[in-house]
């Protein structure tokens, strides 16, 4: 198991657009399982390649169903919307409310890169769009409604406050 260093809000890297991946090489399939090390080490349901210093456009999501990766992730469609609260790993003890789709269908590559499609509503559909996001430069709180507000981790219900 390899953690690596999640860059918080401020870090430059966060506010770039990632590049595709083109071709999996072993040093990709190393950060794909960084990335997952990483996540759930933090407790965190999502996490994007630029929030540990990559500029590639993988993500990573487990809302409790199992592990996702996603390589080069497109939205297809998108419909509804929910609002809730919403946290990221780059920013760790806060959250704030933002309305997000409430379906989203997206298109992607796993490891392997095999192109595959997946449906998600809820906070499958929240974090696709949240680590989507990561990949273009976009953090949450600039879709925040209201106010940031602390997150207390002892208190926390992560049926609330996901951190991706
Ligand atoms: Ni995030």
């Amino acid at each position: 198991m390899a953690l690596r260093q999640v860059r918080i809000m401020g870090d430059p890297v966060l506010e770039k657009v990632c590049r595709p991946v083109k071709e999996m090489t072993s040093r990709t399939r190393e950060l794909i399982e960084d990335m997952l090390d990483t996540m759930y080490d933090a407790e965190g349901v999502g996490l994007a390649a630029p929030q540990v210093g990559v500029l590639r456009r993988i993500v990573v999501i487990d809302v409790g169903e199992g592990p996702i990766v996603m390589v080069n992730p497109e939205i297809l469609e998108t419909s509804g919307s929910q609002t809730g609260g919403e946290g990221c790993l780059s920013l760790p003890g806060q959250a704030g409310n933002v309305t997000r789709p409430n379906y989203v269908k997206v298109r992607a590559l796993d490891q392997n890169m095999e192109e595959y499609e997946l449906e998600g509503t809820e906070l499958l559909a929240r974090a696709i769009c949240h680590e989507c996001d990561h990949l273009e430069g976009i953090m949450y709180v600039s879709k925040v409604e209201g106010d940031l507000y602390d997150t207390d981790p002892d208190l926390m219900d992560e049926e609330e406050d996901i951190q991706e």
